[in-house]
C-alpha cells in the first residue's frame, strides 16, 4: 500500500496537465463518481479488490456508469440486462477491443484477443474454421480429451494419496488439448520446456491479476517505467513468442500441403496463398501473435477453473458426495465419461455451471470499445481509444447479483429446478457474449466436463484441514480471479 501511495502521488504530479486537455472530448458519458486529476477515481477503490469496489459503485450509480481509470474514462456495464443490450443487441458496435496496457507492449493490437477491426475479424474467422477442421466441438476432439483425462489420472495416481498442489497437473491437461490443435502434439507432464511455458503463462495470468497488474492497467504510461514485477509480463510474452517461433520453424521445414497437421500448418499455407495480396491480414507477425493467443487462452482458463472448482469441492464435501453418486449411477466405474453422459447428469452439469459462476475466472471480461460513436441508453459513447468498456458477469465478484437467489454462496441449485432438472440461466456469461464471445467455449465445456467427472470417478478428494476453514474467496482479482494456492490428497476410490 505504501508503494501504491507513492505511485499515486507520482502519477498525480506527473500527469496534471494531460487531463485538462482530454476532458473536452467526453461530453455525454453516463454519470459516475467525481474523478480527481490524473488518479481519476482510484482513490475511491481498493486496488487489491477493484471488482468489489466497482460493484459497490454500481449500487450507487446503477448498471452503467463512468469510472476513471487514472485519466482514462471507462464505462462500466454491470449485470445481464445492460450487457445483453450492449454485447448482443448492439453486437457490431461493441465488438471493439479496449485498451489492455499490460499486454499492449507485446501484442501491438495484433492477433485475436487484443486485435480489432478487419484484421481481427479475418483472424477470428480463420481460427474458428481451422480449429473446427481439427475437431473443435466434435467427436474426434472428445476422444483426445478422454485420452488426456486418462494421462491426468495416471499422474494423479502417482501422488499415492500424499498431499500435492494440482496447479501444474491441471495446466498440463488443459494445455495439451489446445497444443494438439495448435502444435499437432501433446507434451509429457515431465517435459521441462513444457512446464516452463506453463509457468510463464501461469505467472502472467497472476501478474495481470495482481495489484501491480491493476496499477499497470490504470497508469500504463508511468508504470511502464516503474520497476516492479509487472514488467515481467512483457518479458514472459517474449519467451512464449520465442517458443512459438521455434515451433513455426519446425512446421515450416516439414510442411506438406496434402497433410495438414495443425493450426500452424494451416497458417503457413494461408501465408503462401496470400503472399501476393498487399492488403492481406495474414503475416508472420499475426501468425505468431495469434498462436500465442490460442496457447495462452486455451491453457490458463480451463486449468484455473478446474483448480478453483476442486478447491470449492473441498470446501463443500456434501456437493462432492452428490457428484460421486451421480457419476456412479450414470457412468459407473469401468468406462470413461463422455459428453453424451452430460444430459443424464443434471447435478454435475449444475455444479459445473455454478463453479463457473462462483469462480468467475475472468471477472471483468476483457475490455471492449465501441467501433463508432454511438448513442446508448441516452448517453454518447465515443469511438476514441481511452474509453474502455469493462463488462462484468454475475458472479460473487461481478456486479449485478440479483439474478441469483444466493449470489455470494456456492449453491448448485442456482442451476436446478424444483425437480432436480438442469436449468439454464442466461445471466451466467462466463464466456462473454456477442461478436467477441470466447472462441474456445465449446472446447472448454467439453474439457471441464470430462476432466472433472474423470477425477471424481477415480478419486475422493481429501482436504488437509477442516472444510469449514477453507477460504474459497480469490487470492487476488484483476484480469483473472486467482484461487488461493492449496494442497490436497486424492484417494483412489
Ligand atoms: C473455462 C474456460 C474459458 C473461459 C471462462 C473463457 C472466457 C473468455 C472470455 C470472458 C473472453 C473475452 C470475450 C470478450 O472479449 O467479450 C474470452 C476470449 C477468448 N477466448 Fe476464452 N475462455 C475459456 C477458454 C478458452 C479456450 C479453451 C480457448 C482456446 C481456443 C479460448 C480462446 C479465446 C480467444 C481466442 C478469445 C478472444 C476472442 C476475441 O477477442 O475475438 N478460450 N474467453
Amino acid at each position: 500500500i505504501g508503494a501504491l501511495n507513492i505511485v499515486l502521488v507520482l502519477v498525480a504530479s506527473c500527469l496534471l496537465f494531460l487531463l485538462a486537455c482530454r476532458k473536452k472530448k467526453f461530453k455525454n458519458l453516463p454519470p459516475g463518481p467525481t474523478p480527481l486529476p490524473f488518479i481519476g477515481n482510484m482513490h475511491q477503490v481498493d486496488v487489491k479488490e477493484l471488482i468489489k469496489s466497482l460493484r459497490e459503485l454500481s449500487g450507487t450509480y446503477g448498471p452503467m456508469y463512468t469510472f476513471h481509470l487514472g485519466s482514462r474514462p471507462c464505462v462500466v456495464l454491470s449485470g445481464y440486462k445492460v450487457l445483453k443490450e450492449a454485447l448482443i443487441d448492439k453486437a457490431e458496435e461493441f465488438s471493439g477491443r479496449g485498451d489492455f496496457p499490460a499486454v499492449q507492449m507485446w501484442s501491438n493490437g495484433n492477433g485475436i484477443v487484443y486485435g480489432t477491426g478487419e484484421r481481427w475479424r479475418s483472424l477470428r474467422r480463420f481460427a474458428i474454421s481451422t480449429l473446427k477442421n481439427f475437431g473443435m466441438g466434435k467427436r474426434s476432439l472428445e476422444e483426445r480429451i478422454k485420452e488426456e483425462a486418462q494421462f491426468l489420472m495416471a499422474e494423479f495416481r502417482k501422488t499415492q494419496g500424499k498431499p500435492f498442489d494440482p496447479t501444474f497437473f491441471l495446466s498440463c491437461a488443459g494445455s495439451n488439448i489446445i497444443c494438439t490443435l495448435v502444435f499437432g502434439d501433446r507434451f509429457e507432464y515431465t517435459d521441462k520446456k513444457f512446464l516452463t511455458l506453463l509457468d510463464l503463462i501461469n505467472s502472467n495470468w497472476k501478474l495481470m491479476s495482481s495489484t501491480w497488474g491493476q496499477l499497470l492497467f490504470t497508469f500504463p504510461k508511468i508504470m511502464r517505467h516503474v520497476p516492479g514485477p509487472h514488467r515481467l509480463i512483457y518479458k514472459n510474452y517474449l519467451k512464449l513468442a520465442e517458443f512459438v517461433r521455434e515451433r513455426i520453424e519446425m512446421n515450416r521445414e516439414t510442411l506438406d500441403s496434402n497433410h495438414m497437421r495443425d493450426f500452424i500448418d494451416c497458417f503457413l499455407i494461408k501465408l503462401q496463398q496470400e503472399k501476393n495480396n498487399p492488403d492481406s491480414h495474414f503475416s508472420e507477425e499475426t501468425m505468431s501473435k495469434t498462436t500465442v493467443n490460442l496457447f495462452f487462452a486455451g491453457t490458463e482458463t480451463v486449468s484455473s477453473t478446474l483448480r478453483y472448482g476442486l478447491r470449492i469441492l473441498l470446501r463443500h464435501p456434501e456437493v462432492e458426495e452428490k457428484l460421486h453418486e451421480e457419476i456412479d449411477r450414470v457412468i459407473g466405474p469401468n468406462r470413461s465419461p463422455c459428453m453424451e453422459d452430460r444430459s443424464r447428469m443434471p447435478y454435475t452439469d449444475a455444479v459445473l455451471h455454478e463453479i463457473q459462476r462462483y469462480a468467475d475466472i475472468v471477472p471483468m471480461g476483457v475490455p471492449h470499445t465501441v467501433t463508432r460513436d454511438i448513442e446508448f441508453r441516452g448517453y454518447t459513447l465515443p469511438k476514441v481509444k481511452p474509453t474502455a468498456t469493462a463488462s462484468l458477469t454475475d458472479g460473487p465478484s461481478g456486479l449485478c447479483l440479483k439474478t441469483f437467489k444466493n449470489p455470494n454462496s456456492f449453491d448448485p441449485t442456482h442451476f436446478l429446478d424444483e425437480n432436480g432438472r438442469f436449468r439454464k440461466n442466461d445471466a451466467l456469461m462466463a464466456f462473454s457474449a456477442g461478436k467477441r464471445v470466447c472462441l474456445g467455449e465449446s472446447l472448454a465445456i467439453m474439457e471441464l466436463f470430462i476432466f472433472l467427472t474423470s477425477i471424481l470417478q477415480s478419486f475422493n478428494l481429501k482436504p488437509l484441514m477442516d472444510p469449514k476453514d477453507i477460504d474459497i474467496t480469490p487470492e487476488s482479482s484483476g484480469l483473472g480471479n486467482i484461487p488461493r494456492p492449496y494442497q490436497f490428497c486424492l484417494l483412489p476410490r
